[in-house]
């Protein structure tokens, strides 16, 4: 063992809610390799935990609270035995509470918010020089400030070893934030306004992910397609746009992004999807309701009927395009109708696969203040149907590319012995009989067979390099 290993501290990061969170935590655990901290897999070995949490819906904010209940008995077994640990919570719950999650678990260390991340080795600086003193007298630093400054400037990119360990597919944020200001949503209080990086970092970024390997790449924002980050010649520059730059990386080949916005699905973007064959035919469109007047008290500025005339716009440009979508029920004032309408939506797209959710109430957003409020069995029945049509149209969908055959991006060994794994261009699990020679690149592989969410695949031949 190398000095330096023996000297490391060790990390452990625990992840809840969307990709963004994933991203962030890897981003988080590279700002921390370069003072001293490695990123184990076991909680018990960690010298500093943190929690990246989610603040979406009710449930997802809950679990912080007592994930960090048996963090502190975790805690009190360290310093029984003479060791001590440091917690911390980031994410949007750390971003919508701030001090009172400090208050309720004095065991946290420190709460900092999304935008603070590349402050994280001097927050942690300060912790660690408390450590000194009795539990009692450690007090929790909280940062929940938006700042001025480009927090990816100050984020270190990783080492090209780590990115390598992490596999062939990577996210990417090209984009934070959101200024739509849905009535259900608490992603533009604690994200922050819509900011887009600049076109030249993302490249560079892109560019360093497959120097290690990287063949797949998923650039992410709240509002993806919103995105119009500054362009080379000082102008701004769309994701359509951003598309074909990144079309030109070499070793680059395949292209997703998520979430969009029905509003944002501009021209340049859709042509993109007919031009570019990185771009793969997958998209994430959320819709949330099919009805108007949920539509409109939910403030999404857009009908179903214009929902549908995007859909019928990228159709056009690219006819293989499998859509994915979100959707909530039991909005307050949903009725029957409303929610019929939004079967009836979910009928005409035909998703591919989709996401679908109770309504639950967010502290500080419109929504909350809404009266009509729907009865939990209601949602739940609702639900219920939504997904019992959701799954048949998923199923329908892989059904339908049996006999087909799909380029097969293949990522890792199968769970069987002497099989492997990857992802169809529509972002559908495929497992086939071959050795681990097929892994890290694109291989033509014939449909045979479903099995539950995945596809049965036979290897057809390898594509030429
Ligand atoms: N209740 C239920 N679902 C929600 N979502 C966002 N906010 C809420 C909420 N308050 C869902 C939306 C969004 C997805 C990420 O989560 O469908 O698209
Ligand atoms: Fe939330 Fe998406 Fe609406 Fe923004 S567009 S407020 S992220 S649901």
């Amino acid at each position: 063992m190398t000095e330096t290993r023996a000297n490391s501290k060790k990390l452990f990061i625990k992840t809840y809610g969307c990709q963004m969170n994933v991203y962030d935590s890897d981003r988080m655990s590279d700002a921390l390799a370069p003072h001293g901290y490695e990123t184990t897999l076991d909680m018990g070995q960690a010298d500093l935990i943190l929690l990246n949490t989610c603040h979406i819906r009710e449930k997802a904010s809950e679990k912080v609270f007592s994930e960090l209940g048996r963090l502190k008995e975790l805690q009190d077994e360290r310093r029984a035995m003479g060791g001590d640990m440091l917690i911390g919570v980031a994410g949007c719950v750390a971003q919508a509470e701030g001090e009172e999650i400090a208050r309720r678990a004095p065991v946290v260390d420190m709460v900092f918010g999304p935008q603070a991340y590349h402050r994280l080795p001097d927050m942690l600086a300060r912790a660690e020089a408390q450590r000194h003193l009795h539990p009692a007298l450690r007090k929790s630093i909280v940062d929940t400030d938006f700042p001025e400054e480009d927090k990816f400037e100050h984020l270190p990119a990783p080492r090209k070893e780590i990115t390598i360990k992490r596999g062939l597919t990577a996210f990417l944020t090209v984009q934070e934030g959101c200024d739509k200001f849905c009535s259900f949503c608490v992603v533009p209080y604690t994200r922050g306004a819509e900011v887009s990086r600049p076109v030249a970092q993302i490249i560079a970024e892109a560019r360093g992910l497959v120097d290690a390997g990287v063949k797949e790449i998923t650039l992410l924002g709240q509002n993806v397609n919103a995105y119009h980050g500054l362009g080379a010649s000082g102008g701004s520059t769309s994701l359509g746009e951003l598309a074909y730059l990144l079309a030109e990386i070499d070793g680059l080949e395949r292209l997703r992004y998520t979430t969009s916005h029905p509003r944002d699905m501009d021209d340049v973007l859709i042509a993109a999807h007919r031009d570019l064959d990185i771009l793969m035919p997958y998209l994430h469109l959320p819709v949330q309701s099919g009805s108007d007047s949920m539509l409109k008290a939910m403030n999404r500025r857009h009908t179903a009927a214009e929902y549908l005339e995007v859909i019928a716009r990228i159709k056009a440009a690219r006819p293989d395009m499998a859509l994915s979508g979100d959707f909530i029920v039991g909005f307050p004032g949903e009725t029957d109708a409303d929610f019929e309408a939004t079967l009836k939506i979910i009928a005409d797209v035909g998703y591919a696969s989709a996401y679908s959710f109770k309504y639950s109430t967010r502290p500080g957003t419109p929504g909350a203040n809404l009266g009509d409020q729907i009865p939990e069995a209601v949602k739940n029945e609702r639900l219920w149907r939504l997904q019992d049509l959701v799954n048949a149209q998923t199923t329908a969908f892989h059904a339908a590319c049996v006999g087909k055959t799909l380029p097969v991006l293949i990522e890792r060994p199968g769970r069987m012995q002497g099989q492997v794994g990857g992802r169809s261009p529509y972002l559908q699990a495929v497992h086939l009989e071959g050795g681990p020679e097929l892994i890290g690149s694109i291989h033509q592989v014939e449909i045979v067979g479903t099995s539950t969410n995945s596809l049965v695949g036979r290897l057809k031949e390898a594509v030429a390099a």
